[in-house]
């Protein structure tokens, strides 16, 4: 069984959030979320409208993914890896030229897929506010 991995915060869940599901799922049998943590998240400086109880409810309701596991911070990816028999990591090609997970390759096949143009949670959030402030 080939088992994929890929990790986000996955708030306000969109379809780049779907498109990326779908192929990620598409490159094996089996695949698992490293969904961030709210306090990993804090860490980072942002913070998400859903608390991750209800993100990881979402995510399970998905069909494309077959589990969710907490991502609490930047060093855990390794464990994951071993810890689950990963084959390989989906990144969103963002990432792609930053080498902050080359390191990785040793462990797991790496693999970017392009995001989807035009979306994001941040990009929702930002015209939802810009809404408000018109009316
Ligand atoms: N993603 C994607 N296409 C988009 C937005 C996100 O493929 N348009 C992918 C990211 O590359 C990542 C996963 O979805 O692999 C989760 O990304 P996340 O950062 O949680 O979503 P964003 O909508 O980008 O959130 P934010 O604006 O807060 O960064």
């Amino acid at each position: 069984m080939k088992k994929i991995i890929t990790y986000g915060t996955f708030d306000l869940f969109h379809v780049g959030h779907v498109n990326i599901l779908k192929r990620a799922k598409e490159l094996g049998d089996y695949l698992v979320v490293g969904l961030s943590t709210d306090e990993f998240n804090s860490l980072k400086g942002k913070q998400s409208y859903y608390p991750y109880s209800e993100r990881k409810l979402i995510l399970e309701a998905i069909k494309y993914v077959d589990e969710v596991i907490p991502e609490e911070n930047w060093e855990q990816k390794v464990d994951d890896i071993k810890k689950h028999n990963i084959d390989v990591l989906v990144m969103g090609d963002d990432w792609e030229g930053s080498d902050r997970f080359n390191y990785l390759k040793e462990y797991v096949e790496l693999i970017f897929l392009p995001i989807t143009e035009n979306i994001s949670t941040s990009k929702i959030k930002y015209e939802l506010q810009n809404d408000k402030n018109k009316k």
